[in-house]
Parts: structure tokens; C-alpha cells; sequence
């Protein structure tokens, strides 16, 4: 079977040189994440990742199909959500959908346009249904907590632009997802009868992709759900079955856990050499700053730790980002993100081929100049004795997508272990969750 690849030759020393990992330095690594992936299956047995088995729940997807045909058909599907809530269903839209989706006629598109609404600016929000009408919308409101201020703003924002539109028949339009038991979400949809999704407990938001948080927007846009699944369940019997030189989450974790804390390179730049999957890098993002930026180890020393993800892409950022990788500090690994084959060939007419910039692409296509490029970056890099791995693509479909997503959840797993610290919480974002229910006025804050 056919998986992502890792290629993590260029972070080696016999290719990156000093900078890389030594073969005895390699040897001490591989059996240390052996341990990290017994922890993981123990506590999987325990019950305590539920993440990783999400894959499996195929009733979860049933309830979304059947939960999408009772709304039935809409001209607009509106996500309001935000972090862990709206990054991965965008990441999945944008990997797996037409890339100018909203901009095509109805026939073509088939499935409603999608917009997200993951923020509070008025400019955004207030204009939102100047392009989509209330009463032809499907409104999908997504919290875990089912408390998050952004996301409630926006909920009575929709509220009352569908109760002015549509009247009574407003409920029609509204699908929440949330926690299966708790949280005001919940309770609003059962004081309403709204139709409701379960966010398994304990399946934190930026975990969630998998659950109904991604399946529900994933159907209703008519994206192949079932086999982002069955991508997510290979990735995840490889990455708790294979050992670790052949598992592609514990190279991962390691590699970066290692550049971050011994060789002085805390800032990992993901750089997606595909329009395509630049939203997945971003979704990442979350997951690798939120997961690993952390004040106390499990023991509960002070470190104040953790890597500085960042995002690019390929080829667009090289006439950005690109000068500062190659000559700036020394303070960077790499990960690529490559796509092996594209949906599309675009071919390069062979015309004005007496001006030489134009002559040597005549007859090539585009394709041949993204992977060139990519080459070429990666090389620069290696030969400017900067460590950088390579996530290979064989194409970008549902299977390694869902592949994708798995391998990074459980590769933050992982770094949490091996930089001691829990990767399933965020402590140091509730301060300022209580200052802005202080300022917003909100009842049992005031002292705050
Ligand atoms: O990963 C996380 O837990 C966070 O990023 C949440 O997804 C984000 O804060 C939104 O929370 P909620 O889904 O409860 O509204």
C-alpha cells in the first residue's frame, strides 16, 4: 500500500553536514521514541487519546450523511468556528475542492459555496450576507466548549440575520456541532430542537478534524469523507505498528524535537509546494504551537519551551521567505510539503523563443517548473548546511490527506512526550479568554 513518504536524508549528517543528526546521535533517538510510542499505546488502551480512533467511528459519518439530506440543498454552506474548529474543515476544503469552488456556476459546483467565518471583524462579518442570503444558507456553527466568545458573537450574528430572513423556519437552517453532553451549544440545541453533532470527549479542537467537525462540511460539499477516513486508519496503524526508522510520525517528531533542543533551531517552517496545501500547514501551525508552547514540563518545572511553527509556500514564498532560509540565522529546519502528481497538466506554449527567458520553458509544462523549483529550494538549502525534511504527496486526494492529518496528530503526541510537556492542553490562552469576558462584561467575571 501506498503511503506519504518522509525523506529525511537532507537532515542527516553524512548529507547536511555538522548541522545534521549522526548516525550514533540517530541510533540513541530511535530507541527513545520507541518508548514514546509505547506510552501512546498504553494510553490509547487507556482510553485517553480518542483522537486516534476516530477513524474507525463510520457511524459518526452516517449520522452526518443522513444529518446533510435532511437539510437538504442550500446555495451557501457558512462554518462559523474558530482554531481548532475552523482550521482543519478549511484545510479540507481547500486540499480537496475545486480551487476556485465559490467562483463556479451552480452546475459545475454542484455543492454549496463555503465561507468561514473564524473571526470577529466587523467588515467581515457585516458583509457576509451581501454574497450569501440568509434564507439559501446553511449555517454550521462549530464549538467544542460551546462557550468561545468569537464563536457565540458570530452564532447570534446568524440567529438574527436567519430570524429576519426566514422567520420561524430559522432552526431549518442551523446545524451545531459540539459537545455530545455539555456547553450552552448544547443546550441552546435542545432547548430549540436544533440538529446536533457530538465532538467525542476528549477530543480536544485541533484533534477534530476526523470527528463531525470535518465530516459534516466534508459531505455537505460533496468531499470523498470515507476515504479521508480509511487514509487516517492506515496512517495510524503505521504510525503505532511500525518500528520507528519506518514510521513517518516518529521521524518527524524526532527530527524536530532534536534540531529544536540540540541543535538550536526552534523555528520549523512547513513549506507546501501546492496552493492546495498551504491551509494544511496552517492547520498544523495550531497544532504544533498549541500543543508544544508550554510554561511547565508534566512535572511541573518552569521551561517556558516550545518550537515557533511557521508557514510557507512553495514556489510563492522563495521571492519572500527564501533569502532569509538560506543566508539568516541558523535558527530553522525545513519540512516540505511536495505534491508527486498535480490534478491538472499545464502545459507551456513554445512561442517568442527568441527571448531566452521564455525559450527554455517552451514545451515544458508548469508542473515540471513546481517540482524543479521545489528541487532546487531544497538543494539550496541543503548546500547553505540547512537540515530540512520532505513530506511526499503521491497526489492530493481524501486517502493522504486524511493520512496526512493523522501522521501529524500523532507525531505532536509524540514531541509532547519527548519534550515532556501535555499536548492536549492550553493553558496560557485563558488569561486572556478571562480579561475579554471581563471587558465584555460577562456574569461571574466581573473580579477578574
Ligand atoms: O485546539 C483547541 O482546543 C482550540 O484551538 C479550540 O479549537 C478553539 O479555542 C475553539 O474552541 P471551541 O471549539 O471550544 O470553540
Amino acid at each position: 500500500m501506498t503511503h506519504l513518504r518522509l525523506q529525511i536524508s537532507n537532515a542527516l549528517s553524512s548529507v547536511a553536514g555538522p548541522a545534521g543528526l549522526s548516525p550514533g546521535e540517530f541510533d540513541r533517538l530511535m530507541a527513545r521514541v520507541s518508548e514514546a510510542i509505547g506510552t501512546i499505546k498504553r494510553q490509547r488502551s487507556e482510553g485517553s487519546l480518542p483522537f486516534l480512533d476516530l477513524p474507525r467511528d463510520r457511524e459518526v459519518l452516517e449520522i452526518c450523511r443522513s444529518t446533510a439530506r435532511r437539510c437538504g440543498d442550500h446555495e451557501n454552506f457558512v462554518l462559523a468556528g474558530i482554531g481548532g474548529s475552523a482550521l482543519g474543515p478549511y484545510a479540507l476544503f481547500r486540499a480537496l475542492s475545486h480551487p476556485f469552488h465559490n467562483l463556479l456556476d451552480g452546475s459545475r459546483r454542484r455543492t454549496p459555496r463555503f465561507f468561514v467565518l473564524d473571526n470577529i471583524d466587523p467588515d467581515t462579518v457585516g458583509a457576509l450576507f451581501e454574497v450569501a442570503n440568509p434564507s439559501r444558507t446553511l449555517f454550521n456553527i462549530i464549538s467544542k466548549s460551546g462557550a468561545t466568545a468569537e464563536t457565540a458573537a458570530a452564532s447570534l450574528v446568524i440567529f438574527d440575520a436567519l430570524q429576519k430572513s426566514v422567520g420561524g423556519r430559522w432552526r431549518d437552517h442551523i446545524v451545531v456541532t459540539t459537545d455530545p453532553e455539555k456547553g450552552d451549544l448544547r443546550q441552546l440545541a435542545r432547548e430549540e430542537d436544533l440538529a446536533a453533532l457530538p465532538i467525542p470527549p476528549g477530543v480536544g479542537g485541533r484533534f477534530s478534524v476526523l470527528s463531525s467537525v470535518g465530516l459534516f462540511p466534508a459531505v455537505c460539499l460533496g468531499l470523498d469523507a470515507e476515504n479521508l477516513l480509511a487514509g487516517a486508519e492506515a496512517m495510524a496503524d503505521l504510525c503505532l505498528e511500525a518500528e520507528p526508522r519506518e514510521n513517518p510520525a516518529a521521524l518527524l517528531a524526532t527530527l524536530l524535537h532534536f534540531f529544536d533542543t540540540r541543535r538550536g533551531r526552534p523555528i520549523h517552517v512547513m513549506m507546501a509546494y501546492a496552493d492546495r496545501l498551504l491551509p494544511l500547514a496552517d492547520w498544523w501551525r495550531q497544532l504544533w504551537a498549541e500543543s508544544l508552547g508550554k510554561r511547565h514540563t508534566n512535572d511541573g518545572r518552569e521551561v517556558f519551551l516550545g518550537p515557533t511553527p511557521v508557514k510557507a509556500l512553495g514556489a510563492t514564498d522563495q521571492h519572500s521567505q527564501v533569502q532569509l532560509y538560506i543566508e539568516g540565522p541558523q535558527d530553522k529546519v525545513f519540512i516540505f510539503l511536495e505534491a508527486k502528481r498535480f490534478q491538472r497538466e499545464v502545459t507551456l506554449d513554445p512561442i517568442f523563443g527568441h527571448l531566452s527567458s521564455l525559450e527554455y520553458l517552451g514545451g515544458k509544462s508548469m508542473n515540471a517548473l513546481m517540482a524543479a523549483e521545489c528541487s532546487a529550494t531544497r538543494q539550496a538549502l541543503t548546500d547553505a548546511g540547512r537540515p530540512n525534511l520532505t513530506l511526499e504527496f503521491p497526489e492530493i486526494s481524501a486517502n493522504f490527506l486524511g493520512e496526512a492529518f493523522m501522521l501529524f496528530e500523532i507525531a505532536t503526541i509524540i514531541a509532547g512526550d519527548l519534550y515532556n510537556v501535555n499536548p492536549l492542553d492550553q493553558p496560557g490562552v485563558e488569561h486572556g479568554k478571562i480579561l475579554t469576558y471581563r471587558l465584555m462584561g460577562h456574569k461571574g467575571y466581573e473580579e477578574a
